[in-house]
């Protein structure tokens, strides 16, 4: 794991200096509240419904557990003894004092962890697969390379005041699990005559405008991915818009432009720095790559008779087994995804004494690492197959063994109308109503996969658009209502899933799910999946399910809608 050097060291202490006087001077009255907005936004703090909220990042996902425990006591010490992990590997407070944020800066410090360009209009977290490193189909490790993207974006003065926020995600296997298609900038490995490179994808995004990316440059070999990312950030950064932030973003400006034009700027401007000192030489990747070496894996073989014996006489571990862990590039490993899911519980929240067992798991189990997945889980990354009953037990005694993962109730969800300011609606009691609803694991199983994603409004946090099922919060003449979409998904194929027609009020939202769920078993064909199914029966026969017997209300309904 990337461990901090003397300058990365500085940095963040300077920063925390920095911003302590900062509040220092908000709290005395020389900053108004409008010059202080900016300042605590680059330091990841802002003003929500009930309370700040402060977002820490966890770059491309990976932690240690003497981090994990600082989490954990800096949750409880300041906030109210959890955090909510977000979908791009970050921890959310949801009620921190601003005046506190130092102190727990300062603490974040001495474990290498910061809250730098986690908001504001800047270069992002940059994000990847959280099984990378381990992936038993990864062709490169993008780890060396995410961290070398996160050294050149970490302060860039060229970018620190872009038209929008900017969010790259990269990713070194050929099954995308980075949603590099919704990225403002998307690199998907690619290999070519032998080369190893990337598909360089551009303005894709979720929120207000969903748009898939678009593909300005098929194969771009791995040394340029700093001067190509350079280039397309001039560009935007000279041509986007900053009269209207709803527009402002980098998918609007290639939509205008059209990709051909857009690419052509991007093409012209690479030719000055292609090449040039942003190229990244095999020395500097090797140099951060030895950051990331591989754990002492045991060499001795695994015996995995007590796992399958276990396996076959208790059903729940099997359960476990075949949901929550997955396939390990060294033979006798396996990774584990430890459910945030649990049933009931806010998807994504994770509590300071969860905090503390997830750290003694990787400690005991997984070389004292762990991983924050897109799905808004935590991963052990390097169980070894003898352990996994060890690690059910202790995880399931936690809480955080819920057999749910890419199943129906592993809900994707943003925090919603309970503590954001710009929510139309909750969404965790809607994830939690079908959590209710879904909770026969016989029957969870039966169904299969299904990504079900909800966000509490049109910002799309809870990645809604690209859900199997997707849930939109909406008002309506001040009231909370759920918008449904079928057909959204994530990796290569990605799409943005398609409006079923009016919404539903929250108390509808469960049987609506259970009505879908019906048209699917009825229509599946062997083997099928979900998404399958829709794909061959398209939406109709679900929507003719949904609104059954509201024929009357369902005209009402889109009348408003229209109006
Ligand atoms: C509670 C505080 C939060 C606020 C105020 C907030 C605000 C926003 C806004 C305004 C957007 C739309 C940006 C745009 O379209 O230009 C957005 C997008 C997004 N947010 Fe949040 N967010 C919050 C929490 C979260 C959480 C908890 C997650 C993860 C669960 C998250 C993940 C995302 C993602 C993935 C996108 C869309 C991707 C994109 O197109 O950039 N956010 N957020
Ligand atoms: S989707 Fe809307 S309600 Fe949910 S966290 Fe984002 S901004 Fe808030």
């Amino acid at each position: 794991m990337y461990k901090y050097d003397a300058i990365d060291r500085q940095l963040v202490n300077e920063r925390v200096a920095q911003f302590r006087d900062q509040v220092r001077r908000w709290q005395s009255g020389e900053l108004t509240n409008d010059e202080f907005r900016p300042l605590r936004l680059q330091n990841g703090l802002y003003i929500q419904r009930h309370a700040p909220m402060f977002r820490i990042a966890v770059p491309y996902a990976m932690m240690n557990s003497a981090q994990l425990r600082t989490l954990a006591s800096v949750a409880r010490k300041y906030d109210r003894g959890y955090g909510h992990f977000t979908t791009r590997h970050n921890l959310q407070l949801n009620w921190p004092k601003i005046e506190d944020v130092p102190d727990i800066l300062t603490e974040l410090a001495a474990v290498e962890m910061h809250a730098i360009q986690t908001s504001g209009n800047c270069l992002r977290n940059i994000t990847t697969d959280q099984f990378a490193g381990v992936a038993a189909d990864e062709i490169i490790d993008p780890r060396p390379l995410a961290e070398i993207l996160r050294q050149w974006t970490t302060f860039h003065p060229e970018f620190a005041f872009l038209p929008r926020k900017f969010k790259i995600a990269i990713s070194g296997t050929e099954e995308d699990r980075a949603v590099t298609w919704f990225h403002d900038i998307g690199l998907q490995l690619k290999q070519e005559n032998g080369e190893t490179g990337f598909t360089v994808i551009v303005g894709g995004g979720l929120g207000r405008t969903p748009i898939r990316g678009q593909v300005v440059r098929e194969f771009l070999p791995w040394q340029h991915i700093l001067s190509y990312c350079e280039a397309i950030l001039r560009v935007y950064n000279r041509f986007g818009r900053r009269d209207n932030a709803y527009k402002a973003r980098i998918k609007i400006l290639v939509q205008a432009l059209g990709v051909e034009e857009f690419t052509r700027l991007v093409e012209a401007e690479w030719e000055h720095g292609k090449d040039g000192p942003a190229t990244i030489t095999q020395a500097e990747f090797d140099r951060v790559a030895a950051h990331f070496t591989a754990p002492a894996y045991s060499a001795e073989a695994a015996d995995d008779s007590y796992i399958a014996a276990r396996r076959d006489a208790e059903k729940p571990f099997a359960r476990w087994l075949e949901r929550n862990t997955h396939a390990h590039k060294v033979a006798g490993y396996a990774a584990v995804t430890l459910s945030l899911k649990q049933h009931g519980i806010a998807p994504g929240d994770i509590t300071s004494e969860q905090m503390e067992t997830v750290a003694d798991l990787a400690d005991r189990y997984s070389f004292g690492e762990l991983r924050i997945s897109h799905e808004q889980n935590v991963i052990l990354a390097d169980v070894r197959q003898g352990d996994l009953y060890a690690v059910w037990q202790a995880a399931r005694d936690a809480g955080l063994a819920t057999p749910n993962i890419g199943l129906l109730t592993g809900i994707i969800c943003c925090p919603g109308g309970d503590f954001c300011d710009l929510a139309n609606a909750k969404s965790i009691p809607i994830a939690n109503a079908i959590q209710a609803r879904f909770d026969d694991l016989d029957y969870l199983f039966d169904i299969g996969e299904i990504d079900l994603n909800i966000s509490g409004c049109m910002n799309a946090c809870g990645h809604h658009h690209v859900g199997h099922i997707g849930v939109l919060g909406v008002d309506k003449n001040d009231a909370e209502f759920y918008q449904v979409t079928l057909g959204g998904r994530q990796g290569n194929e990605a799409k943005l899933g398609k409006v079923i027609g009016p919404s539903f009020s929250a108390g509808e939202m469960p049987d609506v799910v259970a009505k879908i769920i019906d048209v699917y078993i009825e229509n599946r064909q062997d083997e099928e999946r979900f998404l399958d199914t829709f794909d061959r029966i398209g939406i109709d026969p679900f929507k003719n399910r949904v609104y059954e017997g509201r024929a009357h209300g369902k005209a009402k309904a889109a009348e408003k809608e229209a109006a």
